[in-house]
C-alpha cells in the first residue's frame, strides 16, 4: 500500500510517500521560519497563506523524488489537527480533493499520534508496549503506547510546553526564531556551574511538568545580569540542564512506575542533543532502550502523517463524505485501530 502524507498543522508544510513494503519513498518539508521571524512567532494568516503557495508543488516534487505518480497511490492521509484551523484546512482540503479525483479513501491523521509513530519509521522500530515522551512547541506529553490508537498520558505540562519554555526563553535571550536550536548553540559555550535552575515538579511525586517558572526565573537573571555579555551563554545552559534534567527525572520515573523498557522521544524538542545524550543515561540505567526517530523526523513533517495515515486505513478508518478539521483533538479521544 502506497500512502501520500500531508502535514500543515502551523508552519512547515511536509509532504511525503510511504509505501508499506519499501518504506518511505520520498519525503520534503518546507520549513516557513523566515517567513514569521520577523514577528518572532508564528503568525496563523500567514501561515495558512504560505501553505497554499507551497503544498502543490511540494506534492509534485515529492512524487517525483518517489518515483510514484498519483495513479500508484492507495490512499492519502493528512494532519486533522491538533493545530492552527486555518494551515489545516489547506492541507485537507488539498488531500480530500486529490484523494476524491483519484477515487482513493483519504484520512485525517492525529498530529500527537503521528509524532508518537513516528520511530516506526526507522530501521530499529521499538516494540509495543513503549513509553513515549513527547516534547514539542505545543506539547509535553509522556505516554504509555500499547499500540495504534491505544494511548494512555500519564503526565502532561500544565502551562508551557517545553519547546514553548525553550522558545520564551530564547526570546528573552535575544536569540532569533525559533528560540530551541538557537538557544542550544549558546548553550555549548555556557558554564554549567554559574547558575542552577529549579528543577520544577521533581521534589513531588507524580509525572505533570511545569515550565512557566523556569521562563520567570530565567528573565529575573537575565535582568540581574544585563550589564555581562559572558552571562547569556551560561543563563542558556542553565535553563537547558534545568529542562533536560526535569524531563529525563520524569522518564526514569515513567520507566520505574510502567516497567516497560523502551523509551521513544518525539517532537521537535527530541532533536536537542543534550536531551538525547541525557535520556541515553537514563534509559541505560533502567536497563531500557532509547529509541528516537531522526532529527528531520523529530520536526514536524508529512512522513510521520503518511505512516499514521496507513496505519489508520489498515484499520478500515473510513472518512465521511464532509471534512473538518479541529484545533484541539486529544489522545484520549482516539480508538485502537
Ligand atoms: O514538533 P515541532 O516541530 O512542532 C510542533 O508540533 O510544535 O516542535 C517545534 C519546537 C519549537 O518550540 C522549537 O524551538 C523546538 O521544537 N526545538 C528545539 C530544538 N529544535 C526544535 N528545542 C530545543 N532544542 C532543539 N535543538
Ligand atoms: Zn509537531
Amino acid at each position: 500500500m502506497r500512502v501520500l502524507g500531508v502535514e500543515t498543522s502551523c508552519d512547515e508544510t511536509g509532504v511525503a510517500v510511504y509505501d508499506s513494503d519499501q518504506g518511505l519513498l520520498g519525503h520534503t518539508v518546507y520549513s516557513q521560519v523566515a517567513l514569521h521571524a520577523e514577528y518572532g512567532g508564528v503568525v496563523p494568516e500567514l501561515a495558512s497563506r504560505d501553505h497554499i503557495r507551497k503544498v502543490l508543488p511540494l506534492i509534485e516534487e515529492t512524487l517525483a523524488q518517489a518515483g510514484t505518480t498519483k495513479d500508484q497511490l492507495d490512499g492519502i492521509a493528512y494532519t486533522r489537527g491538533p493545530g492552527l484551523v486555518g494551515s489545516l484546512l489547506v492541507g485537507a482540503g488539498v488531500a480530500r480533493s486529490l484523494a476524491w479525483g483519484l477515487g482513493i479513501p483519504a484520512v485525517g491523521v492525529n498530529h500527537l499520534e503521528a509524532h508518537l509513530l513516528a520511530p516506526m519509521l526507522e530501521d530499529e522500530r521499538p516494540e509495543f508496549p513503549f513509553l513515549a515522551l513527547l516534547v514539542s512547541g505545543g506539547h509535553t506529553l509522556l505516554v504509555l503506547v500499547a499500540g495504534v490508537g491505544r494511548y494512555r498520558v500519564l503526565g502532561e505540562s500544565l502551562d508551557d510546553a517545553a519547546g514553548e519554555a525553550f522558545d520564551k526563553a530564547a526570546k528573552l535571550l535575544h536569540l532569533s526564531y525559533p528560540g530551541g536550536p538557537a538557544l542550544e548553540r549558546l548553550a555549548r559555550e555556557g558554564d554549567p556551574n554559574r547558575f542552577r535552575f529549579p528543577r520544577p515538579m521533581t521534589d513531588r511525586p507524580g509525572l505533570d511538568f511545569s515550565f512557566s517558572g523556569l521562563k520567570t526565573h530565567t528573565l529575573t537573571t537575565v535582568r540581574a545580569h544585563a550589564d555581562d555579555p559572558s552571562a547569556r551563554a551560561d543563563i542558556a545552559r542553565a535553563f537547558q540542564d534545568a529542562v533536560v534534567d526535569t524531563l529525563a527525572i520524569k522518564c526514569r520515573r515513567a520507566l520505574e512506575q510502567t516497567g516497560v523498557s523502551r523509551l521513544v522521544v518525539a517532537g521537535g524538542v527530541g532533536a536537542n542533543a543534550q536531551l538525547r545524550e541525557e535520556l541515553r543515561h537514563t534509559a541505560e540505567r533502567q536497563n531500557a532502550r532509547l529509541y528516537y526517530p531522526r532529527p528531520e523526523l523529530c520536526t514536524d513533517n508529512g512522513a510521520m502523517i503518511a505512516y499514521a495515515g496507513w496505519c489508520r486505513l489498515m484499520g478500515g478508518a473510513a472518512e465521511p463524505a464532509e471534512f473538518d478539521v479541529t484545533a484541539r483533538w486529544p489522545l484520549s479521544a482516539l480508538r485502537a485501530a
